[in-house]
Formats: structure tokens, sequence, C-alpha cells
């Protein structure tokens, strides 16, 4: 049995102004009907799988199970977090959440702002990765790198992938390169995108925690310990959660680990990390035109038009190259190729106030 911990904390600036602090991006539905946390929540819904154990916030408690609700799914448990952590604590609480019950629990941690279309390849490359988990591995996936990206980390692969998506040991761990590193790695070949998917036993990830980031083990094992059970919800206590460090577990374990696996994962993956991302997933027409809502292109190319406001007739006009989001209350008009930009959109608002 897999035990899925889906992460759903995160708040998704690049994609305002339809992701918000109040109602981030894995909670609206991005590219299709389903909202990108229900997608990665019926990934792993099936035989192999055990009910889910999701991490968030106090804000989306309510969002998570009605969102989980309407597709059918059982949550075995919701620890909301008192304030964001980022995922090093939040994945480190639900291994001893886990282990408590058992503490070979095979976990498989998941975040909830991907698209990946095809779930029969997912759910393959899952399996895949079990004999390496069952040796004591740290297990990561890998996607082909498509450009010199600075926000993924990068998997260095210790030999030549043999075409069987085999799980494979890996020589290092690099967290969001700058541009310069990154061009190298690219360059190199011999390098995958980490997918931000992770498999491993609770008693290995807490191990490699102890080794590797050892204040975390005592606020994380006590914020456990004290939760209270709060309407359903186990709300993990807030003094111990509130001492954590604020990391992510790519810096705090994999960068540090030399434990490390990876399952090169060849289905269609995408972090939706922008509007250029949205764009790319959508349905384009013969011009590269991807509308959505009331919106309508004349003469535009390699554009995305999209209006969420029922209130709102949106209207491009010879557009090249660009992104407009229209919603009741905040209109994004932005170059395509600044789609990285965007979060600085949501800085500039809050200084205003
Ligand atoms: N519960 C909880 N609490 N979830 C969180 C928190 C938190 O404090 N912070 C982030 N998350 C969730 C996000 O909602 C997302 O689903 C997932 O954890 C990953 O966090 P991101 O903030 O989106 O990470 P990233 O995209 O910058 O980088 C990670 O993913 C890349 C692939 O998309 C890293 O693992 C990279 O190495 C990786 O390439
Ligand atoms: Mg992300």
């Amino acid at each position: 049995m897999i035990f899925p911990v889906l992460l759903c904390g995160g708040s998704g600036s690049r994609l305002w102004p339809l992701s918000r602090a109040s109602y981030p991006k894995q909670f609206v539905p991005l590219v299709g009907e389903e909202t990108l946390f229900q997608a990665s929540a019926r990934r792993v819904k099936g035989a192999e799988f055990a009910a889910p154990v999701v991490l968030t916030g106090s804000d989306f408690r309510f969002i998570v199970t009605e969102q989980l609700q309407e597709i059918g799914i059982d949550p075995g448990a919701v620890l909301i977090e008192p304030e964001g952590r980022n995922t090093a604590p939040a994945i480190l609480a639900a291994a001893f959440h886990l282990s408590a019950q058992d503490p070979d629990a095979v976990m498989l941690v998941a975040p909830s702002d991907h698209v990946v279309p095809n779930t029969n390849a997912f759910r393959a490359a899952v399996m895949r990765g079990l004999g390496a988990v069952h040796a004591g591995k740290l297990v990561t996936f890998g996607i082909q790198p498509t450009d010199p990206n600075t926000g993924y980390g990068y998997l260095e692969l210790s030999g030549v992938p043999d075409g069987t998506g085999r799980a494979m040991d890996l020589r290092s761990f690099a967290e969001k390169p700058n541009s310069d590193r990154a061009q190298q790695m690219f360059d190199e070949g011999n390098f995958l995108w980490n997918s931000g998917l992770f498999l491993f036993k609770a008693r290995d990830i807490i191990a490699a925690f102890e080794v590797h980031a050892p204040k975390l083990m005592g606020t994380v094992s006590l914020a456990v310990a004290e939760a209270q059970n709060d309407l359903g919800f186990l709300r993990l206590e807030i003094n111990a959660w509130l001492a954590a460090e604020d990391i992510s577990i790519d810096y705090a374990v994999m960068e540090n680990t030399d434990n490390l696996a990876v399952v090169p994962f060849d289905g269609d993956w995408s972090d939706l990390g922008g509007w250029d991302a949205v764009w790319k997933e959508g349905m384009a027409d013969a011009n590269g035109v991807v509308t959505s809502g009331s919106a309508t292109a004349i003469d535009c190319s390699q554009t995305l038009l999209r209006s969420d406001s029922a209130q709102l007739e949106l209207v491009g006009i010879g557009l090249e190259d660009v992104m407009v989001v229209a919603m009741n209350d905040a209109v994004l008009v932005a170059d395509k190729a600044r789609a990285q930009d965007v979060k600085q959109a949501v800085a500039a608002l809050k200084d205003k106030g």
C-alpha cells in the first residue's frame, strides 16, 4: 500500500490574478474542469493507494475537503499547518504522522500544482520506484529538460538511462541553479528536472532529516505529537510549528543526501509555473491562440485570452505573444516572454497596500 501525501499549501503568485493568497492556483480550474488539486488527488486513487494525507493551511481546509468530496475521495487525514513553513516541515510532519502507525509506510509525496495528463504512465512510474524504496532509497522522478529553466531542481544521473525507465542512482541534486549553471547542466545532457514528486519509506526520510536537518526533528515531531483534533482536521501544535525553519525539502534534504534514486518519467508533465505554461497546455487554434471564458481573438497569434468573469467580454485584436487574464476585480496584460515576472505584480500591489 502506498500512502499519498498531497501538498497544497503554496500560493502560486505567478498565476495572478487567478491565483490569490486567499485562493491559490491549485484550487482553481486552470486547465479543464477539475482543479489541479482534484486532478492530483484523482491520480493517486486506486487499489495500490491508501486514503491520502493532505497538508495545507488553515484557510484552505474547507476548500480541500469540499474539493475531495466533489470527486468522491475521503482523506485519511488533513493536517493543518498553522502557518506555511515550506515543504520540508510539511513532509516531515506527514512522515511522523504515518510512522506512528507504521515506520515502513511508503509515502508518495505529490505536489498539487502539476498537470500530468497520462495517469497510467504516472502510476507505472511510481510502481517502478518501489524496488529502490524497499532498498531504502529516497526516490525522485525525473523529467527530460526542454530548456535551461532556473525554476526547477536538477538531478544528475550516474549513468545513461537504459530506456526501461527503471530507477537508477543519482549522483547529485541541485535546486534552482543560477542561469549559467542551468545552461551548463542543460548542455551536458546527463541531468533531468526534478518533478517534485518523491517516494520513500517514512523511516528513511525521517532518518535523512535526522542527518541533514536535525533542527527540524524536535519541533516538527512535537507539533505532530501534540496536534489537536479540530472537527476532523489535525491541527499541528502552533508553538512548536512556528519554531520550525521555513525551508523546502529540496534544500533541506535532497541537495545534501547521497541516498537518491531517480525514475525517469517520459509522460507529459507540466508544472503550471506561469501563464505561458497555461497557454502551452491549453487548446490552441491554428494560430496558437488559446481563449477561455468569454474571450474572442481577432487576428491574434501565440496569445492567451482568458476571461474568468461572466460580466467581462474580452476581445483581442492583432495581438502577438500576449497574455490577457481578466477577472471581475483585476486584469493582467503582459508580454508572454515576461510570464515569470507576474509575481512582481503581486509584490507591487502588496506594497501599494
Ligand atoms: N502543505 C504545504 N505547506 N504545501 C506547500 C508549502 C507549505 O508550506 N509550500 C509549498 N507547498 C506545495 C505547493 O503547493 C506545491 O504543490 C508543492 O508544495 C511544491 O512547492 P512549490 O513552491 O511549487 O515548489 P517549486 O515549484 O518552487 O519547486 C519544487 O517543484 C519543482 C517542480 O515543479 C522543487 O521540488 C523543485 O526541485 C522541482 O523542480
Ligand atoms: Mg511548483
